[in-house]
């Protein structure tokens, strides 16, 4: 069994959410999956922008909302998977995901709770929530859970950052 940790961040506009995902796609290594969870407009595709960054891909990903992934070039493939139309499993199944998800490259998936399934226990979670009562619209509630050792050396480099 993996063990896990977890953190939580605040962050208080779209800019603080690129650099989070900035940050973490530094520190990624080959065969990454991160499952992003979070409401339409929640902030996924912004953290992915990020993540690109981090990961060096010149180009911007924009949203992959009429095909089931966009792949980037970059210091590592960034294969960017949105799961809002996917039906199941089946339908990921039929377009190759395994070979994304346990290659050489970072898969990164919005809406990954339409399918748990796919998941292993290895897989980073994010989850991105809109807090309620909150003065700001631009205020998220970021939580990120992924195996106890990346976690504890993302939060010494996210406080270097200033981001907790
Ligand atoms: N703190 C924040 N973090 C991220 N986005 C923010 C934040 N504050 C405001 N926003 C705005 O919220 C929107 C988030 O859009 P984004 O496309 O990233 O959401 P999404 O979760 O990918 O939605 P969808 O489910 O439609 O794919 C953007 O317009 C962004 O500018
Ligand atoms: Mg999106």
């Amino acid at each position: 069994m993996t063990e896990l940790d977890s953190i939580q961040i605040h962050v208080s506009s779209a800019d603080q959410t690129l650099k989070l995902g900035e940050i973490i796609g530094k520190s990624l290594k080959p065969g990454t999956i991160i499952a992003l969870t979070g409401e339409l407009g929640a902030g996924k595709s912004v953290l992915v922008k990020g993540i690109a960054k981090g990961l060096q891909v010149e180009e911007e990903p924009n949203s992959p909302t009429f095909v089931i992934m966009n792949c980037y070039e970059g210091r590592l493939p960034l294969f960017h998977f949105d799961l809002y139309r996917v039906a199941d499993e089946d339908e990921l199944i039929a377009m190759g995901y395994e070979e994304f998800f346990f290659g050489e490259g970072v898969a990164a998936v919005e809406w990954a709770d339409r399918v748990p399934g796919i998941f292993p226990e290895e897989a980073i979670e994010i989850g991105i929530t809109i807090p309620e009562e909150e003065e700001s619209e631009n205020s998220r509630n970021i939580n990120i859970t992924g195996a106890r050792e990346w976690v504890l050396s993302f939060k010494s480099t996210a406080a270097q950052a200033s981001l907790i």
